[in-house]
């Protein structure tokens, strides 16, 4: 083989081999079990026990800050390099709103978290009737959505949790009034200020209904830098799936 294509092919290799993965920022999800665990579907506990009655996490989720529409007219105009980001990634295609499943092969060690098993399971417990067992939800947290973070296994649980510590969202709400309620409602600003004022970000909300019917709160997405540290003002809005102003906290 001559030199020079012995160096273009191993300049190519090292290319995939570090490619970033590019997105714009995390969403770091926290779920209230209250609102989890009272729909029709219901929910279980882990074989820990009952989890606190706090936010737990969903997951800390690479997101695109354009998408749909707005991330179309970039990519028609050639700004965000398609093919770049479709051919190392295998993902970042056409509308795409998050790049996940980044390396299927990089499956979460029980080894790599062990320090941080009994933070993760107070914070990031499992509700699901499927499992369990709080490893499985987040290894397919990390399958999904982490292989995509740029961080190594380690990193990215401990920065999910370390965001979580720091932004009480229980205690922020409580401090606006905002407490779990059988039968209070509370309306939507409300809970987007105290959320502002109490971390100094904007995020973006997500109800679901009860069983009965009525909207809940029941997401909160907190915007993250890309390196997972610090928050942000949320680049994008979603659907709140709200339908009204007013919002239970039920009990949980
Ligand atoms: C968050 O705040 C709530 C309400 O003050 C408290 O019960 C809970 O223990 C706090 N969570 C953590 C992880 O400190």
């Amino acid at each position: 083989m001559k030199p020079a294509i012995a160096v273009v092919l191993l300049c190519s290799l090292l290319a995939v081999s570090s490619a970033a993965e590019k997105f714009d920022f995390f969403y770091l999800v926290q779920q209230w079990p209250g609102s989890f665990c009272d729909t029709r579907q219901g929910c279980c506990f882990p074989d820990t026990g009952k989890p606190p009655a706090d936010f737990g996490i969903h997951g800390m989720w690479p997101n695109y800050a354009k998408c749909g529409r707005g991330r179309q007219e970039e990519l028609a105009t050639g700004l965000l390099e398609e093919d770049a980001v479709a051919f190392l990634s295998g993902v970042g295609r056409r509308g795409k709103c998050w790049p996940e499943y980044c390396d299927d092969g990089n499956a979460l060690s029980p080894w790599e978290i062990r320090d941080m098993v009994a933070s993760l399971d107070r914070s990031w417990p499992t509700l699901s009737c499927k499992s369990g067992r709080s490893f499985e939800f987040w290894s397919y947290e990390w399958k999904k959505h982490g292989t995509c973070s740029n961080l190594e296994q380690h990193e990215y649980f401990a920065r999910a949790l370390a965001l979580k510590a720091r932004y009480n969202l229980t205690a922020i709400l409580a401090g606006a009034g905002i407490v779990p309620s059988d039968t209070a409602t509370y309306s939507l600003s409300s809970v987007r200020e105290a959320i502002a004022r109490g971390t100094g970000a904007t995020a973006n909300l997500e109800c679901n209904r009860d069983a009965d019917g009525n909207a809940q709160l029941f997401q909160v997405y907190q915007c993250v830098d890309r390196e997972g540290k610090k928050l942000i003002d949320c680049p994008l809005s979603m659907p709140t799936k709200c339908s009204r102003d007013k919002v239970k906290l039920p009990v949980f």
